[in-house]
């Protein structure tokens, strides 16, 4: 696991300053990005295309479904959808798998701008959000069919309490998908452990943990790991069109005015486009199992 060096550990004023990104910057992740704050997936094909045929809203709504299927998820289940965003997955595995669906945030204006989706999407029966710490939150054992968790677990400052408590969330044979950005395995050679660390600083991520952290810390949960998917080469694209949008409509000149932090965040796509080429950084899905019966 490759750790901030400009985050101290489980620091509250950190947590606000992640807190307030999401405040801020979620109507510009609308505008530019669409309603999943998430990488594209494209075809292995289409990755390498100059012009690739499919969108980047169908790109991201293609990882959404490549996760669901990979956890199996089945109609009627519920799932917890761990740093929710604006609701993208959960409203989508609510109409397209008839899930029943409780999203959670730090962000307050997420939280809003979730619950306003769902009712535009005509799902607010089968789907809730609350703005809570996926840190601190408590929920009854085995209350989950999944815990599903998109681009969120950098953020956490405990990642391996996190899992531990998450398991225990999961009803037996009950499954956890994650993706995250990962450092390497061996990130910790000079140079690549840089790159890592400037991304964790850019974007607010208290650490990276790699492949093996992930699925050490999920296998210490008691859970047993049955996919584990390199995505790398199939989403790196995603930063290159960020990159070209907001610098097409002047946004990091607009972010300056109005926070530094956020248009440290604006300027350093790049960086993470360079991590994911020089191999420092990779981008993954892993889904585990919680047993029938305990080991
Ligand atoms: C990159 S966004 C991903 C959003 C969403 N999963 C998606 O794919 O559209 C990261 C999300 O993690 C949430 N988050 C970060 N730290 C969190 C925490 N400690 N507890 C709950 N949510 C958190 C943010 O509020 C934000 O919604």
């Amino acid at each position: 696991m490759i750790v901030s060096p400009g985050m101290p550990p489980m620091d509250l004023g950190a947590k606000d300053s992640i807190r307030s990104h999401y405040d801020l910057a979620t109507p510009f992740y609308r505008l530019f990005w669409g309603p999943h704050i998430h990488h594209g997936l494209w075809s292995a094909e289409d990755a390498v295309r100059e012009q690739p045929h499919a969108s980047p809203r169908a790109a991201q709504e293609a990882l959404t479904d490549a996760v669901a299927t990979l956890a199996d998820i089945q109609r009627g289940q519920h799932v917890l959808d761990v740093g929710c965003g604006m609701g993208g997955s959960s409203i989508r595995l609510a109409r397209q798998r008839h899930c029943e669906v409780t999203g959670i945030t730090l962000s307050g204006v997420q939280r809003r701008w979730a619950s306003m989706a769902a009712l535009l999407n005509g799902v607010t029966r089968s789907v809730r959000f609350r703005r809570v710490d996926a840190e601190l939150v408590t929920f009854a054992p085995a209350s989950f069919d999944v815990v599903w968790s998109i681009e969120c677990t950098e953020h956490l400052f405990d990642k391996e309490a996190f899992f531990r408590r998450a398991a225990g969330w999961l009803r037996p044979g009950g499954r956890m998908a994650i993706c995250a950005w990962l450092a390497a395995d061996d990130a910790d050679r000079p140079g690549l452990r840089e790159q890592v660390e400037a991304v964790c600083d850019s974007f607010l991520c208290p650490s990276l943990g790699s492949f093996s952290d992930y699925t050490g810390w999920m296998t210490a949960a008691g859970l047993q790991v049955e996919h584990t998917e390199d995505w790398t080469a199939r989403v790196a694209r995603t930063w290159e069109l960020c990159d070209e949008r907001v610098r097409r409509c002047g946004l990091p000149w607009l972010a300056r005015s109005i926070d530094m932090r956020q248009a440290t965040f604006l300027d350093n796509f790049k960086t993470l486009l360079d991590a994911y080429r020089s191999g420092a950084m990779q981008y993954g899905c892993i889904v585990a199992r919680r047993p029938e019966t305990a080991a």
